[in-house]
Order: structure tokens, then C-alpha cells, then sequence
């Protein structure tokens, strides 16, 4: 395994890869010296270079992480995948969705694993969000807002919604389990012209789901919350907060379903109790990190692929649109309920083992809604 880019978030990557078992971590990577310096420090087995071409052709590796800046995951990612490199990009996938269509093609072709650092999806907070709502427990879904807002850090190639929205959208559609019929999005750049730090984001859903993200590099408080409004139960999920991370609040209002004089009509509101589920401690980003791992020995798709990277990213293309045209909405093409099948696996190895595990996936060809 072979990580480059070791600046805020690439040393929690070496950290992760370096103390699984199974995993060789051999080679870290930084064009900046100091920083290479800084880290190599800390694990001063492993290998370091400062120039990616080394990476892809002088270490060997079978994996590359792309833990660099957003512009430079797609060339990175190519190069890695053309080089045979099984490769995990931090997310956003990409900038522009042509960008993501043209990576996961190249995977395919070649039979790698390109998985999407969507850290949240392997976070056991939001696999039990996901269980309660899947249970019925809070009935259908109304509406969910999300609210991700900290003072910085100010980024000069993207806006916030493409630094901080990922996140937020990527439990958002692991919860509808589809993409948005339209999206709409506005803000305001007070500090870099023409970069927003601060956007709102609607997103439309079938059934008339909705969900609102609101992103701020101009807020004192850390925030990280998202409420998901359902008809029975609401719930409340604040990943700051140090212990009782998900409130479920058996609260709800009904209309009457009929009347016939307008003192018969009244809100029926439920006030019940508020419980806070038992979460398994555990780090989301070294359950993605096995993850990854998982995905390339048993020659499997990732929770998170390329598919899931490219959806996530027209999002963010649509609110960019949307944020040039005053906020206007943009809408979706209709698609399918996400799935995908098991005869989807990536087959590594020789052609006939790639014939051999073909044949038999597709004898139990199972179909699996995104979980
Ligand atoms: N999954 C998460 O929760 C999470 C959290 C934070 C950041 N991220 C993502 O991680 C990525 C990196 O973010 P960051 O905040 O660490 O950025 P950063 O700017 O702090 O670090 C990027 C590093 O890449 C290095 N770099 C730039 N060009 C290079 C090149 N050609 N070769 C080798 N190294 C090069 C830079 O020197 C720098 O050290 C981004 O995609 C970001 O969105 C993900």
C-alpha cells in the first residue's frame, strides 16, 4: 500500500493502513519535504518520496490512496489505475462527473477496486441510524436537515459545499437509497471572491422526501447535526457530541384526516420519551480502511465505489449550477433504485479465475439494494 499526500487528513490514512494486519504499508508520499519529513518521523519504516511517478512504478505496490487536494484526484487516479493500482481517492471523487465516468470505466476495464473515501458509511453511528430506519421504527421519512458548520478552513479551489456537503450527502442518499429529483442550492462568498463559504442545499426526493445541507466555513461552534423527521419518531444525530450521539425522540404531529367545521379541526401532537441507542465505539475511517483491504483480497465491489463517488459529485455539479443561476433548481434525469448485483464483483487474478468466479456469481446472482 502506498498513500500519498500527508497533509490534515492523509496521516489519519498511514495511521489506519499502517497497524491493520495484513496490510504492508510501504511507501508514504509528499511533494513537500516537510511534511514528508514530519510523518516519516513517525513511522520511519516506511518508505518516502516526494515524487508520485515513484509511487506508481518504483515501489511495487498493489494499492495507492489519494489523499491529496480535489483537483488532483482525477489525474492521480488515473495514473494509479492505468499503473494497475487498486486506489482509494478521499472524497470528492473528482471534480466534474466526466472526470468520475472516466475513472470508473478504467477500473472496470482492468478489474480494480476504485473505492471512494465516504468515511461516514463505515461510521457505526450512522450504520444504526440507518438499521432504525430501515426497522420502521420512525416510519416514513418526511425530511432531514443537515447542518455541517466550523470557523475554516478556508480552501481556494473549492467552495464549502464541495468541502464539507460530501459527507452529509453521502448518508443522505445511503438513507433514501436513491439520487434527488432536483437540487437547488444558494450562498455567499464573504472572504475568497467567487468561493462560497457559506451554501444552503435543497434536495428533492421521490414521495416528497426533501432534505436541506447548510455548510459554513463562518461559524464560531463546531456543528454536526442532522435531523431526520419521520412520521412516527424523529431523530436527532449530533456526531460532536461525546457520548449519545443519536437521540430518538418519539414525537409527532398528525392532521385529522377529515372535518367538517373548522372548530372540529386540530393538530393531534404526541409528546413521548427520548431514548439514546447503545453505538459500538469504533473509528469509520479504520472500518473503510479494512474495508478497502476486504475489497481488493476477495476481489469485491466497495459499499463506497466509483458509482457512488460519481453520483455524489453530480450533486455538487448541480449546486454549483445552481448557485451560478441564483439558486434556481436543477433537475435529475429519473434513475433506477440504486443497486447492484453480485456478478458485479471485480475479479482480480488470472482470466480463468475471473471466467471461473463469474460463472459462479451469476448461479446466485443475488440483488442487493445499497446497505
Ligand atoms: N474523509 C474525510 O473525512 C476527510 C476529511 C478531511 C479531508 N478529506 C479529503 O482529503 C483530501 C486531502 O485533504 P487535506 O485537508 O489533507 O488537504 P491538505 O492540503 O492538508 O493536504 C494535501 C497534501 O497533498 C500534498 N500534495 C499536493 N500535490 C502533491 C503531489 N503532486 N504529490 C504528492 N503530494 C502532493 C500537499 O503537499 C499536502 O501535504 C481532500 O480530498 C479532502 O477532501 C477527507
Amino acid at each position: 500500500m502506498g498513500v500519498v499526500g500527508c497533509g490534515y487528513w492523509g496521516p489519519n490514512l498511514v495511521r489506519n493502513f499502517h497497524s491493520l494486519p495484513g496490510c504492508d504499508l510501504r511507501m508514504i508520499c509528499d511533494k513537500s519535504t516537510e511534511r514528508l519529513t514530519h510523518v516519516r518521523s513517525l513511522y520511519p519504516e516506511v518508505e518516502g518520496a516526494t515524487d508520485f511517478n515513484h509511487v506508481l512504478n518504483g515501489a511495487n505496490l498493489d494499492a495507492v490512496v489519494i489523499a491529496t487536494s480535489v483537483k488532483l484526484h482525477y489525474p492521480m487516479a488515473k495514473a494509479s489505475l492505468l499503473a494497475g493500482k487498486h486506489t482509494l481517492i478521499e472524497k470528492p471523487m473528482a471534480s466534474s462527473s466526466a472526470e468520475c465516468e472516466e475513472l470508473i470505466e478504467i477500473a472496470r476495464k482492468n478489474g480494480l477496486v476504485l473505492m471512494i473515501g465516504h468515511t461516514f458509511l463505515y461510521s457505526p453511528v450512522v450504520r444504526k441510524i440507518k438499521q432504525i430506519i430501515d426497522s420502521g421504527d420512525i416510519g416514513e421519512i418526511r425530511y432531514i436537515c443537515a447542518r455541517r458548520l466550523n470557523l475554516g478552513l478556508f480552501q481556494k479551489d473549492i467552495n464549502v459545499a464541495w468541502d464539507l456537503a460530501p459527507h452529509d450527502i453521502s448518508i443522505l442518499l445511503h438513507i433514501m437509497e436513491e439520487q434527488p429529483i432536483s437540487v437547488n442550492c444558494h450562498g455567499a462568498a464573504h472572504i475568497t471572491p467567487g468561493v462560497e463559504d457559506v451554501t444552503c442545499m435543497n434536495l428533492n426526493f421521490s414521495k416528497e422526501r426533501s432534505a436541506i445541507i447548510h455548510n459554513s466555513w463562518l461559524e464560531p461552534r463546531k456543528i454536526r447535526e442532522m435531523t431526520i423527521v419521520g412520521s412516527k419518531r424523529m431523530i436527532v444525530y449530533d456526531d460532536v457530541a461525546p457520548l449519545e450521539k443519536i437521540k430518538i425522540f418519539d414525537v409527532r404531529v398528525e392532521r385529522p384526516p377529515h372535518y367538517d367545521t373548522l372548530a372540529e379541526f386540530h393538530y393531534a401532537y404526541h409528546y413521548g420519551d427520548m431514548y439514546a441507542p447503545h453505538i459500538n465505539q469504533e473509528e469509520p475511517l479504520k472500518n473503510e480502511c479494512q474495508h478497502f483491504l476486504d475489497c481488493i483480497k476477495q476481489g469485491t465491489q466497495s459499499l463506497t465505489n466509483g458509482d457512488r463517488g460519481l453520483e455524489l459529485v453530480r450533486i455538487l455539479e448541480a449546486s454549483s449550477a445552481s448557485l451560478k443561476q441564483g439558486g434556481a433548481p436543477i433537475k435529475f434525469a429519473p434513475t433506477k433504485k440504486r443497486e447492484f448485483s453480485i456478478s458485479d464483483r471485480i475479479v482480480t487474478g488470472t482470466p480463468k479465475a475471473a471466467r471461473h468466479s463469474r460463472a459462479k456469481n451469476s448461479a446466485r446472482k443475488l440483488r442487493l439494494t445499497h446497505s
